[in-house]
């Protein structure tokens, strides 16, 4: 079945079908021959990529992604250079951007910002992270590499996601993602770090299996994935607060010994200190090939949004 996904914003995980997140996957697996040899499927297209917060992986790899389908990319990764400076609100930076280009890659530190911009927006805007809740194409690209990495299949495994689940935006929205699938989810992470309320009522009314855990050691040999996050220092209202779990999970080769053969470690990077480089070199480590799907993944949200045919 085709489904149609021609102008649609890409606000939340949540707005999407079991249904289409598969579509998606299967057409991010169809971009890999366009990965390979370039493409010309979106010429004549401009993405422009809008981030009011740091970023190297998604704008970077949307950027990549536009240039392997044909397409242009123009962007605004410096609010400090741009009008935004002199005192332009978002809304008319989104109204004016639209003219320039066909899609838009917008990254904001507030809640709710890519909705709200998705409201005012005639071309199709993709969330490309925004407060501390929503970061839906990671969640893609993520449920691709364990799809990927686990032979095609998601169902039955047992998944710890580890890590800052209380200001991380990406551990949510693979929450979310993962719900539709028959799995055993682990939320690991210090105390005051726990997945937010909502969060945990949403899982239970999604019927989702869970534990919460403060320590990975009594699970490591059950796991197949191990999905690790850093600590959002920059988003702690108050840094003692910080000062307190810095560093208060790392992990290390040593811990692997007890890990199943078929362990994947994931990350959705960047990486502070939570995962020993010497863990890199281990089979276990895929969080480098994750960021590969994540090119392949955003090929295809690209070429959807924009009603490229492959
Ligand atoms: C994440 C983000 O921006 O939420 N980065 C990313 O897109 N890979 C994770 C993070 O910043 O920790």
């Amino acid at each position: 079945m085709i489904l149609d996904f021609k102008g649609r914003h890409i606000i939340s995980i949540k707005q999407f079908t079991k249904e289409e997140l598969e579509y998606i996957l299967k057409a991010a697996n169809q971009m890999e021959k366009y990965y390979k040899t370039g493409s010309d499927l979106l010429k004549g297209k401009i993405l422009a990529t809008l981030f009011f917060e740091p970023s190297t992986r998604t704008r970077l790899s949307f950027t990549s992604a536009m240039y392997k389908l044909g397409g242009e990319v123009i962007s605004l990764s410096n609010p400090e250079m741009s009008s935004i400076k002199k005192g332009e609100n978002l809304t008319d930076t989104i109204s004016v951007v639209q003219s320039y280009a066909d899609v838009i890659v917008l990254r904001h530190e507030l809640e709710g910002s890519a909705k709200l911009m998705s409201e005012v927006s005639q071309i199709p805007i993709i969330n490309g992270g925004s407060g501390t809740k929503e970061h839906p194409t990671q969640a893609m690209l993520d449920l691709l590499t364990i799809k990927n990495e686990m032979n095609g299949k998601i169902d039955g495994l047992k998944i710890a996601i580890c890590g800052d689940l209380k200001y991380g935006r990406t551990v949510k929205s693979l929450a979310y993602a993962l719900s539709h699938y028959d799995v055993e989810l682990y939320f690991v992470s210090p105390p005051s770090l726990r997945m937010r309320h909502e969060v945990i009522s949403d899982l239970h009314s999604l019927n989702v299996k869970f534990k919460e855990l403060n320590d990975l050691s009594e699970i490591i040999p059950e796991l197949d994935i191990l999905y690790v996050t850093r600590i959002q220092s920059e988003r702690f209202p108050d840094p003692a607060d910080y000062a307190k779990v810095k560093g208060s999970y790392r992990i290390d080769v040593s811990m692997l010994n007890r890990a199943k053969e078929n362990l994947k470690i994931l990350h959705p990077l960047p990486r502070v200190e939570e995962i020993d480089y010497e863990v890199d070199h281990t089979k276990y480590a895929r969080y480098f090939q994750q960021a590969y799907y994540g090119v392949i993944l955003r090929m295809a949200l690209l070429a959807l949004v924009l009603g490229g045919s492959f």
